[in-house]
């Protein structure tokens, strides 16, 4: 009978070794292990046995039953280990890898993101405003005459319902004031419109970013300070800024912005950057009139603005010789950025 038990093992292993897919062996799992299996039949005759013969015959089944199912396991993973090799059988992983493109941030978005960081680490908020404005909003709430060139056909574009696509961010300095009581400390980036002669330098879509701080006792000394902290937050430490007088209908003085930029091999040249200036008394009054209460009291308080543009930002940044390249959208100038 032990001989017996050694056949069948013999047997089961020779029908396992030969199983080549998952349901061949299965089968003979459950032939060779299974209740009906020709081991469970020759344990069944163990009672004919004498107390002598019955535990070798129990030793012999063991041992098939083992060898039996460590077979089935070796045969098990080696048909796996086959189906893992067919299936990347096709594969070459020498083959250099196939590149995605990186996204990036648009350097225009980079250069804004990096003028808000830095404002308001200085305590200034974000603001908003509509880029279709009314004439008050853009214009005559910022004290600029009706016969003030900027309002004439030829340089803003309006609708016919008389409103405009505003041709500068300084119209969310009243949407600001309208809503809120001072102080107010404020940033609002955001798209411009002029209908400029597109060259190198400009675009009838352009990008500012406004200041506002309007409190009690706020000084032109203020503005000089955060601006020129400003820019060299932004270009570096050494970085140069001048202040030239000019004019500005709603503030009162007013100021252009230079910063100094020493391109390698050139002359250094003054760049203008920015318009700014402390907020002119005639703003306050238009905005009381408009609220209907005189929380802008120009007896009481003073303030001043600033607006800057960001996509001459970007090109001083980044070197940028031509501001249509901002929004051309060719991928051969944006991946340098990627
Ligand atoms: N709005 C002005 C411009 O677009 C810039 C400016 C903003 C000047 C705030 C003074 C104060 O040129």
């Amino acid at each position: 009978m032990q001989e017996q038990a050694a056949q069948i093992q013999a047997e089961a292993l020779a029908a396992i070794e030969a199983a080549t897919t998952e349901a061949v062996l299965e089968d003979a799992r459950v032939k060779f292990l299974g209740k009906k299996s020709p081991l469970n039949a020759l344990a069944g005759e163990m009672r004919n046995l004498s107390n002598e013969e019955k535990p070798k015959l129990g030793a012999a089944l063991n041992a098939a039953r083992q060898a039996i199912g460590g077979a089935l396991e070796t045969q098990k993973q080696s048909l796996q280990d086959a189906a893992d090799a067919a299936s990347v059988a096709d594969l070459d992983p020498s083959l250099p890898a196939r590149i995605l493109p990186s996204g990036a941030l648009h350097p225009l978005t980079v250069v804004k993101d990096r003028a808000i960081q830095i404002l308001r680490r200085l305590g200034f908020a974000l603001a908003d405003g509509p880029e279709i404005e009314t004439e008050f909003h853009c214009f005559d709430a910022l004290n600029t005459p009706f016969d003030h060139p900027a309002r004439n056909d030829s340089d803003t574009f309006y609708f016919d319902s008389g409103k405009l696509l505003r041709t500068h961010t300084s119209s969310v300095q009243i949407r600001t004031m309208e809503k809120a009581a001072p102080p107010i400390k404020i940033i609002a980036p955001g798209s411009a419109y002029r209908r400029d002669e597109i060259d190198a330098t400009h675009l009838s879509v352009f990008n500012q970013l406004e200041g506002l701080y309007v409190d009690k006792d706020v000084r032109l000394s203020d503005l000089k300070g955060t601006l020129e902290f400003f820019y060299r937050a932004m270009f570096g430490e050494n970085t140069e800024v001048r202040f030239r007088p000019h004019f500005f209908p709603f503030t009162e003085p007013s100021f252009e912005i230079d910063v100094k930029l020493q391109v390698k091999g050139e002359a250094p040249k003054w760049i203008e950057v920015a318009g700014c200036g402390m907020v002119d008394p005639a703003v306050f009054t238009q905005v009381n009139e408009s609220r209907g209460d005189q929380a802008f009291d120009p007896a009481q308080l003073t303030g001043y603005a600033f607006g800057m543009g960001l996509d001459r930002l970007a090109m001083i940044q980044y070197g940028i010789r031509d501001i249509r390249l901002l929004i051309e959208n060719d991928t051969r100038f944006l991946s340098q950025f990627a």
